[in-house]
């Protein structure tokens, strides 16, 4: 009887669990309600797997319960030594070959999947971005638009979109699990996938590699909009000049202090000079304005602001950027961050996609 209670309570606690786990995430943040054709193809063998296992687990549950009620000994059975089938040739080949069906349901469409998500053969008709991962921040070229970016990626809805990854330091792993599947971002290949998003919005990336300190902050969006505003985006990028930009005098002082504080050696702030497969030491600050987040995770405030461009250790720990520039006066941070508040080359952001 003591068995039971604990078969029970392991059930009872499995399934609790599950019913709170299944409440998790944010909508735009769970493989379990996929936005893009990667996504939903992982769906599909989350759903075969857990079928399979799912039969599995009853089928035992069903022959443990039946034995247990019906050969249970009660009081006063003698003691008997059941038939042994030690070496039983039908019984080993039925518990290897039921395994080896069930592994091989799973595996086929698994490889199949795997296979057909990693075909970039047709990828020259499609839109192509070389994606590098950076300790803790992404960095985005898209090769036939020309223009660079970092944390938000832009992509049209319905279409499909090739991600290019490599890394420029450690390993990481890009995925957005509303969207697409996994992949390890290395240092010596690139790895391809696509992603071919369903629904226009905003969504959660993350970096799946442990890959220092502040590997859980290096998160990154997927800003999907329709296709005219692509092109419209692309162009408002495309054509966006810091030099022409129309800024009050405390911006333009900021501008200034960007340059002499050495803020400009390691960010680019217009793709004026873009040169393709260059990445930037920093992340590219073109479309800063316009982004959701700030250093990937923070609300996008001044006050934020200022207290990263001052102190970004206390806010990122094991950045690049702690250290690489002069300490900074609280009025000569506010300046740069008037500046950097200025750098919105496009209407089409994260935020109006947002609702
Ligand atoms: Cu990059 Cu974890």
């Amino acid at each position: 009887m003591k068995g039971w209670m604990g078969k029970l309570r392991t059930l009872v606690l499995l399934g609790s669990l599950a019913f709170i786990l299944s409440g998790c995430g944010r909508d735009n943040l769970t493989a379990l309600v996929p936005k893009g054709y990667g996504a939903d193809v992982s769906m599909q063998l989350i759903i075969l797997t857990t079928v399979v296992m799912t039969f599995v687990f009853l089928v035992v549950m069903v022959i443990y319960v039946i034995v247990l009620m019906r050969y249970r000994k009660k009081k006063g059975d003698p003691v008997i030594n059941p038939e042994q089938v030690e070496g039983n040739k039908t019984l080993e080949a039925v518990w290897t070959i039921i395994p080896i069906i069930l592994v091989v349901i799973m595996a086929v469409p698994t490889v199949f999947a795997t296979f057909h998500l990693a075909d970039d053969s047709d990828s020259e008709d499609h839109i192509n971005i070389d994606v590098t991962g950076n300790q803790y921040w992404w960095h985005y070229d898209y090769r036939n638009e020309e223009i660079a970016t970092s944390q938000d990626l832009y992509i049209p809805v319905n279409t499909k979109v090739y991600v290019h990854l490599i890394t420029n330091d450690v390993l990481h792993s890009f995925w957005v699990p509303s969207l697409s599947g996994k992949l390890d971002v290395n240092p010596e290949n690139v790895n391809t996938m696509y992603i071919e998003a369903y629904e226009e919005g905003v969504y959660f990336g993350k970096c799946a590699e442990l890959c220092g300190p502040s590997h859980s902050l290096m998160d990154f969006k997927v800003v999907v909009v329709s296709e005219e505003e692509y092109d419209q985006w692309v162009q408002d990028m495309q054509n966006f000049d810091t030099e022409t930009l129309d800024l009050d005098p405390v911006a333009q002082e900021g501008r200034e202090l960007f340059e002499e504080k050495s803020c400009v050696q390691c960010h680019a702030t217009d793709t004026q000079n873009y040169s393709a497969g260059s990445v930037p030491i920093g992340p590219d600050l073109t479309q800063f304005a316009d982004r959701s987040r700030l250093a990937g995770y923070l609300d996008p405030t001044k006050e934020n602001l200022v207290k990263w461009i001052q102190d970004p250790e206390s806010l990122k720990p094991g950045n690049l950027m702690t250290g690489a520039y002069p300490e900074l006066s609280d009025d000569e941070a506010d300046k740069i961050a008037e500046y950097l508040l200025q750098l919105k080359p496009s209407e089409i952001t994260a935020e109006s996609k947002e609702d």
